[in-house]
């Protein structure tokens, strides 16, 4: 995987492809990084539901004719901020896909939940467009989606955000190698084998609590580049490996307790090095910490392992099973909606992972 290269096209194509990828929650998390989109430690998420993006990509390649990126629209209007970084992203891609080098692109993007919302859209949106590209890259070598697809997909994906790479597959996924997991990478991520989670956790629930909707005052690049002079980075890469050990213990085992306890102090971990870096600083809001307080009292009075995990920012993800949705939403609605700002919440679990809409 380190060198996926193909033979440049020498003759005309064109056509349209769209997928919907989703967005991930990490467990542990990734939070700083060993040199460009490698990251310092391995991290575990698995995909939303609900929260996805969807992206439509029309393709036009002249081998007479350079690249162009002819238009970038984001739900439904052009946006020049967006189109850079993709456009910069695509030109990277070249060297990877000489056939981009000669097409011209028109791209949609359409996402199903607000940007504002603390879900990283860019995960969503990166995978997505890295399985567009992998699927005119297959379409023009007649090729099929098989597994190796997907890890290419993935590999591409973590160019344009590192977290990205883990919105490919269902189930828990793992980017980052570890010793142990046979054949993990720093590159791209897989998808953990069943036999190695309990079946209680294939049906995990996110509630997205919105604590507040304003823009981060301090993006996660910037977050993962503080990471590089850290006074805790030695000791948070060891934290991370030995959570991440626990949380593969408590997932085979059916052990919520313990499941809980890693993701919350993941969780609390990540904001604490925000907190501890030079300079530092706070994106949880009161309301996050008023949260926070009343879940773990209902885990105590209610004996159900609902925990919490959060983004780099202040919106509460809580986590529960299943089994317990209807305790847990009435809990939501009358305990926590009303800390939410405008009451909002997002109400996803689990999914499937990316659908392919169209390939023609
Ligand atoms: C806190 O993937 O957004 O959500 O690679 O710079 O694009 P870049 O960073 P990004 O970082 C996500 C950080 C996190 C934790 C996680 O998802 O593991």
């Amino acid at each position: 995987m380190t060198n996926p290269t193909v033979d440049i096209i020498n003759s005309k194509a064109a056509g349209r492809v769209c997928w919907e990828s989703p967005a991930n929650i990490a467990l542990i998390k990734y939070w700083g990084k060993l040199h460009e989109q490698i990251p310092m430690n391995p991290s575990i998420s698995f995909v939303l539901r609900d929260s996805v993006v969807k992206i439509c990509l029309d393709y036009d390649i002249d081998p007479g004719r350079s690249f162009g990126l002819n238009s970038f629209q984001l739900n439904g209007t052009e946006n020049e901020v967006f189109s850079k970084r993709i456009e910069s992203y695509l030109k990277r891609l070249q060297s990877l896909f000489p056939f981009l080098k000669h097409t011209r692109l028109r791209i949609e993007s359409h996402s199903t939940f607000p940007h504002s919302a603390g879900i990283a859209s860019s995960a969503a949106a990166f995978s997505a467009l890295a399985l567009c590209i992998c699927s005119v890259e297959s379409k023009l070598q007649g090729g099929i989606h098989d597994e190796k697809f997907y890890s290419k997909a993935s590999f591409m994906a973590r160019l344009g955000s590192g977290s990205a790479c883990r919105s490919l597959y269902s189930g828990m996924v793992l980017w980052g190698a570890s010793d142990k997991i046979p054949y993990s990478s720093d590159e791209y991520a897989i998808r953990l084998d069943d036999a190695r989670i309990h079946p209680l956790f294939m049906t995990l629930k996110d509630a997205v609590l919105i604590a507040d909707d304003s823009k981060k005052e301090v993006s996660s690049s910037q977050g993962h580049a503080l990471m590089e002079h850290h006074p805790y980075r030695q000791e948070r890469i060891m934290q991370s490996r030995s959570n991440l050990s626990k949380l593969l213990l408590a997932m085979a085992g059916g052990n919520t307790s313990l499941f809980a306890e890693v993701v919350e102090n993941e969780a609390l971990s990540l904001h604490g090095l925000m907190m501890s870096s030079n300079p530092p600083y706070i994106l949880m809001k009161p309301s996050t910490i008023s949260m926070m307080e009343k879940i773990r009292l209902f885990r105590k009075e209610n004996e159900t392992d609902i925990c919490f995990t959060l983004d780099a920012g202040p919106n509460i993800h809580l986590l529960y099973f299943e089994k317990d949705a209807a305790i847990v939403t009435r809990f939501i609605r009358e305990e926590l909606a009303p800390l939410c700002r405008n009451g909002r919440w997002i109400n996803d679990a689990m999914g499937d992972g990316p659908k392919c809409l169209i390939s023609e």
